[in-house]
């Protein structure tokens, strides 16, 4: 078996405090964006504080204080095929977002600043979410001509509604933090300054009790989400037919190329 705990990591920093683990996304250069190489970490890093029993609370952040995660690495994916993003999604849901919201532990997100895309979907996943005031949320995919693909769909109506998820998702629109706890996607806003100490309070209270009943309680709240278990296949496959889209290379392209995409709706 695997033992995460000697892994070194290039993407994430991992650092011990009494019973909490702080997981901090580290590409501050390109706004915390998860890659492949920072997905594969953040599970491995996940997994290694379920299986470590002095963890109790897990808190998540991106590092600077600009962004929590601006999204899924756009560079990486721009030139995939339908299969290629399937694939993608599949892969991403299984291995981190999934792992994220099954962990036996709370998972903290502390939002430090913009959570695009998957970084809000990776928010998301976590127990309970904690915001700065700069923070800004939104899930801008069909700026980029696809959809959200880890969770995004299933997890944000399941936050804050259908109506105001439908309407996040469908005009790409960003929230600010204000917004975002009116709303119900956070369940706190502080000052930058104070964010981790805020996350780090709320983890020493969870601490003190009972570390089983919690896990029975993470699966208890969860069970109750398992019926519409089918919503994240269908995202997946949707996720993928955006991939043959002239709109999505459009997107990407125009993303990457820093100009405003020009959509011909094919
Ligand atoms: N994927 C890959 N690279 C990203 C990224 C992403 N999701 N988000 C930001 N970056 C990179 C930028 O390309 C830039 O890299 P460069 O310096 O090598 O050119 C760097 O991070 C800084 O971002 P920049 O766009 O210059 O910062 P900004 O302050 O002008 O804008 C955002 C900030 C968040 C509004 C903007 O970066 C953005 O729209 N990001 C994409 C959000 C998104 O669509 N996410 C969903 C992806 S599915």
């Amino acid at each position: 078996m695997a033992n995460f705990k000697e892994m070194a990591y290039q993407n994430i920093l991992v650092d011990r405090k009494g019973t909490i683990e702080y997981i901090t996304i580290n590409r501050p250069e390109k706004l915390n964006a998860l890659n492949r190489a920072t997905i594969e970490e953040l599970s491995n890093a996940f997994k290694a504080a379920n299986s470590d029993k002095e963890v109790r609370v897990i808190i998540l952040t991106g590092s600077g204080e600009k962004a929590f995660v601006a999204g899924a690495d756009i560079s990486e994916f721009a030139h995939f095929s339908p299969e290629e993003g399937k694939n993608l999604a599949a892969v991403g849901q299984e291995t981190l977002f999934n792992v994220v919201e099954n962990m036996t532990k709370p998972v903290i997100a502390a939002v430090n600043g913009f959570a695009l895309g998957g970084g809000l979907e990776l928010a998301m996943s976590c127990h309970i979410r904690i915001a700065s005031e700069n923070a800004k949320m939104g899930l801008p995919e069909v700026s980029l001509g696809v959809i959200p693909g880890y969770g995004g769909t299933q997890r944000l109506p399941r936050l804050i509604g259908k109506g105001r998820a439908s309407q996040l998702i469908f005009s790409a629109e960003m929230i600010n933090a204000d917004t975002a706890e009116k709303w119900g996607l956070v369940n706190k806003v502080v000052p930058i300054s104070e964010l981790i100490n805020e996350a780090t309070a709320l983890a020493e209270k969870i601490s003190k009790n009972s570390p089983t009943a919690i896990a029975q309680a993470i699966l208890a709240v969860e069970a109750g989400f398992a019926a519409n278990k089918d919503g994240f296949k269908k995202e997946i496959d949707c996720f993928g037919n955006s991939f043959n889209t002239k709109d999505f290379k459009e997107g990407t392209t125009a993303f990457l190329e820093k100009r405003k995409p020009n959509f011909i709706g094919e």
